[in-house]
C-alpha cells in the first residue's frame, strides 16, 4: 500500500498547471494497476461523474455516498461491489486506505468540508466547480493540496473539450493582439427575488436533511427550494448563476489570459434579501496585466435578464444575435467569440478568412485526473487553477451583496480593503459538529 500511496503523491511533481497535458507514455504505473475511487454525491451530476470516472479502464469503485438513500441505492445497483454510506466522514474514516482518490460531487457548500476532509486523508481530488462556496476555502483547499503534494483536479470538464483548448491555443498565438475586454454572459437565471421561502414541510424519508445542511446552521425543510438542485439559488448553499455558468465560460479567459486576482469586483443588481442571489446580473472586474493583455484587462459578466448584451454594445455588428452563453475577448487586432459550446469566431470576418487555426486535440477531463493521480499525466486544471479561478469569480458573489459598490482586493491577505461588510463574506461559519481541520 505504501507504494501505491508513494505513486499516488508523486503524481502532484508534474502537476502544474498546463493547459496541455502530457501524454501518458512516460507511464509510471503498470498497466494492470488499479485506481479505487470514492464519491460524495451519487445523483445529479455526480451520477455523470460516476459513470465517467468509472469508464477509466484502471477504476474500481469503491465507496459511494449519499445523503438521499434513493440516489445512493440507484449508484449501489450500477456498482453493486461499491460500498455505502451517507455520510462522507464515515466513508473517510471507515474506507481509509482501501481508497485512491475522492470525487466530489455535492451542492457548492459541501464542496470544501468535503475536499478537505479527503485532503487530510492524503487522497487526491477530484472536485466539482465552482471549487468551494466561498472565498477563503477555495485559497485553503489549494494550500492544503499544495502542501501534501495531492493530484486534484476541478470539474470542470469542458476545459479539456477541443474548442475551449483551440480558443487558448488562438489568443496565446496573438491572433486577436493584447486583449484589453472580455465580455461573458449566460441566459441561465440561478436567482430567487423573493424575500422569504415558501412553507416547510416534513423532511422526505429518503433524506438526511440534518447530513444535506452539513456545514450551513440548522432550518426546516421546504420541498422543491433546496434539494435536488434548487440550492444553486440560495446565498448559504449556492454561488447563482455567475458560480454556476460563470466559471465554465470565465474558464478560457482566465486560462488563456494567465489572469491572476482582480484589482476591484462590482456588481449592478437588485438590493440583497439574504436569501437567494439576485435573478440578474452585471458583474465588472478589473485584471493587472498579463502577457497577454492590455495595462489592464475588464471583465464584464451578464447573466439572466441581461444576457446576452447587445452587439453594438460589445463592439461587434448592430443587431448581430448572439448565442445565449458565450465569451467574447476584445484585442487590439480583432474579437474573439467563443460560444458555449462552440469553435472560435474571429471579427472582422474577412481580416482573419485565411486564418490558420492550430490543430489541437480534445481530453477526457476525468480520465486525465485518474492518470494524473495513477503518475501518468498532469491535471490540467488543478487546485492551483481552479482556486484561483474559484476566488475571483466569488468576490463577485459577494459584490451582489453590495450593488453598484466597488469592493477593492487585496488577495495576497485575501481581504476587502474598503468594505468591512464585504470582509465578512469571505469566510463563513461552520455549524459545531461540521467543523474541519484546515478550515
Ligand atoms: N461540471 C458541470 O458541467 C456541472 C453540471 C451540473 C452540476 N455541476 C456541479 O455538480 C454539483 C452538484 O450539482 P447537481 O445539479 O447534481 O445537484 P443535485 O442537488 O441535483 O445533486 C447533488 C447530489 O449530492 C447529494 N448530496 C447533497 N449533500 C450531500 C452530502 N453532504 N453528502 C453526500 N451527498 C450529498 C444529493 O443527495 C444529490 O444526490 C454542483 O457543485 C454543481 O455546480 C457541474
Amino acid at each position: 500500500m505504501i507504494q501505491r500511496r508513494q505513486i499516488l503523491k508523486a503524481g502532484v511533481a508534474s502537476a502544474a498547471f498546463s493547459v496541455f497535458p502530457v501524454s501518458s507514455s512516460s507511464a509510471t504505473t503498470s498497466p494492470n494497476a488499479k485506481f479505487r475511487s470514492a464519491h460524495v454525491g451519487v445523483g445529479g451530476m455526480g451520477g455523470a461523474d460516476l459513470s465517467s470516472i468509472a469508464s477509466h479502464p484502471s477504476v474500481e469503485v469503491a465507496a459511494l455516498c449519499d445523503v438521499d438513500s434513493s440516489r445512493l441505492q440507484a449508484a449501489l445497483k450500477k456498482h453493486p461491489n461499491a460500498k455505502g454510506f451517507a455520510d462522507y466522514r464515515e466513508m473517510m474514516a471507515a474506507m481509509g486506505d482501501s481508497v485512491d482518490g475522492v470525487v466530489v460531487s455535492t451542492p457548492d457548500h459541501t464542496h470544501a468540508p468535503a475536499a478537505m476532509t479527503a485532503l487530510n486523508a492524503g487522497k487526491p481530488v477530484y472536485c466539482q466547480k465552482p471549487l468551494t462556496h466561498e472565498v477563503f476555502e477555495a485559497r485553503r483547499l489549494r494550500e492544503v493540496a499544495e502542501k501534501n503534494k495531492l493530484v486534484t483536479q476541478m470539474g470542470i470538464q469542458i476545459h479539456s473539450h477541443v474548442v475551449y483548448r483551440r480558443a487558448v491555443a488562438m489568443i496565446q498565438d496573438g491572433v486577436i493582439g493584447k486583449v484589453s475586454q472580455v465580455h461573458a454572459w449566460s441566459g441561465k437565471n440561478w436567482g430567487y427575488d423573493g424575500q422569504s421561502l415558501p412553507a416547510v414541510a416534513k423532511v422526505p424519508a429518503n433524506l438526511q436533511w440534518n447530513l444535506w445542511l452539513g456545514t450551513a446552521k440548522e432550518r426546516p425543510f421546504v420541498p422543491g427550494v433546496y434539494h435536488p438542485g434548487q440550492w444553486r439559488k440560495l446565498v448559504d448553499f449556492g454561488t447563482g448563476t455567475l458560480g454556476d455558468m460563470g466559471v465554465h465560460i470565465f474558464d478560457t479567459p482566465y486560462g488563456a489570459l494567465d489572469l491572476t486576482a482582480p484589482n476591484w469586483a462590482r456588481t449592478t443588481c437588485r438590493q440583497p434579501t439574504g436569501v437567494g442571489h439576485p435573478s440578474r446580473n452585471v458583474v465588472e472586474y478589473e485584471f493587472p496585466q498579463t502577457k497577454y493583455t492590455t495595462k489592464t484587462m475588464q471583465w464584464k459578466w451578464y447573466d439572466g435578464g441581461f444576457a446576452p448584451p447587445k452587439s453594438e454594445d460589445v463592439g461587434l455588428e448592430k443587431g448581430m444575435k448572439l448565442p445565449g452563453q458565450a465569451a467574447l475577448f476584445i484585442g487590439e487586432e480583432g474579437q474573439m467569440l467563443l460560444p458555449h459550446i462552440g469553435e472560435p469566431q474571429l471579427f472582422p470576418q474577412k481580416k482573419f478568412a485565411d486564418y490558420k487555426r492550430p490543430d489541437i486535440n480534445g481530453n477526457n477531463h476525468y480520465h486525465q485526473w485518474v492518470d494524473a493521480a495513477m503518475g501518468n499525466a498532469t491535471a490540467s486544471a488543478p487546485f492551483a487553477f481552479g482556486g484561483p479561478l474559484t476566488e475571483a469569480l466569488l468576490l463577485g458573489v459577494v459584490a451582489n451583496r453590495f450593488p453598484d459598490e466597488k469592493l477593492a482586493w487585496d488577495a495576497k491577505s485575501l481581504k476587502v480593503t474598503n468594505n468591512d461588510a464585504a470582509n465578512k463574506l469571505i469566510k463563513g461559519d461552520y455549524r459545531d459538529g461540521f467543523k474541519v481541520m484546515g478550515l
